[in-house]
């Protein structure tokens, strides 16, 4: 195979969790750029997306289902969506913490066993989890987030052993700071309304821990899971793939 080609996802069938907005909206937009036809889900729902909460096996199931009824296969399972939490562990609550749990972590474990049911099935496949950076920077307040993608890496790490006997690839990206809606939220006023001097300052003060100097755009993890999901990575599985500008290098 010439080289550039093992990027090429034409006649690929794709889903992608939390996909109407940030980094999952350009997952689905590079892997469709690169030939595969996408099915975007989210719990917003949206134009093109649909609605699925992926803290609900039963939904998560369905999507995989109806998608595999309709397009004969499913080759790439992105699970990206995901949610922020900031909060000591004195401070967080019961509720909280099985929120970010049902949606961060079962929410991949969903996607991963609905998936594989399929893949196993068809003999192909390939699946990339959505980690973050805080799996290799402990921090005050993110307990709760952190623990939930760490558990996501074990699972990416376990499912991989699992499933390379048939074949099918499972890895990680783990993302640095990337300006989307998650990283707004901490810019919000008590109105809803977004304070964007705050959101300069503060992303300026942390772009500035970033070796490369800035924070990151949504298409560069997107780009990373691309490769993960093309036959360019057919050696890769079991891999948390940093894309974080340098920021944590374990
Ligand atoms: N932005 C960053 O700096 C950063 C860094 C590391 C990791 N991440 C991870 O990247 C992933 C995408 O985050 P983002 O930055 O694009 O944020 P985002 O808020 O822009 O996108 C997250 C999407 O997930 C959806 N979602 C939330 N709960 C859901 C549920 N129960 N079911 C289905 N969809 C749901 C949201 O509606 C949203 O569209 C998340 O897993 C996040 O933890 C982000």
């Amino acid at each position: 195979m010439v080289e550039a080609k093992a990027f090429d996802l034409t006649g690929r069938v794709a889903i992608v969790t939390g996909a109407a907005s940030g980094i999952g909206r350009a997952c689905a937009q590079v892997l469709a750029e690169a030939g595969a036809r996408v099915v975007g889900a989210d719990v917003t729902g949206g134009p093109s997306v649909a609605r699925v909460d992926v803290s609900s096996a039963e939904q998560v199931e369905a999507l995989v289902r109806d998608v595999h009824q309709e397009h004969g296969r499913l080759d790439i399972m992105c699970n990206n969506a995901g949610v922020m939490h900031d909060g000591s562990v004195l401070e967080t609550t019961d509720e909280e913490l099985d929120r970010v749990l049902a949606i961060n972590f079962k929410g991949v474990f969903h996607g991963c066993r609905a998936a594989a049911r399929v893949m196993t099935r068809q003999g192909h496949g390939t699946i990339v989890n959505t980690a973050s950076s805080v799996i290799d920077t402990p921090a005050p307040g993110t307990a709760c987030y952190a623990s939930s993608k760490a558990a996501v890496v074990q699972l990416t790490k376990t499912l991989a052993i699992e499933l390379a006997p048939q074949g099918i690839r499972v890895n990680a990206v783990a993302p640095g700071l990337v300006h989307t809606g998650i990283t707004d939220r901490h810019f919000r006023r008590p109105d809803g309304s977004l304070d964007a001097e705050q959101r300069t300052r503060k992303l300026t003060e942390m772009a500035a821990l970033v070796p490369l100097g800035r924070v990151g755009e949504p298409v560069e993890i997107a780009q990373a899971v691309w490769y993960l999901a093309s036959d360019a990575a057919g050696f890769v599985t079991g891999q948390v793939l940093r894309a974080n500008g340098g920021a944590a290098m374990p």
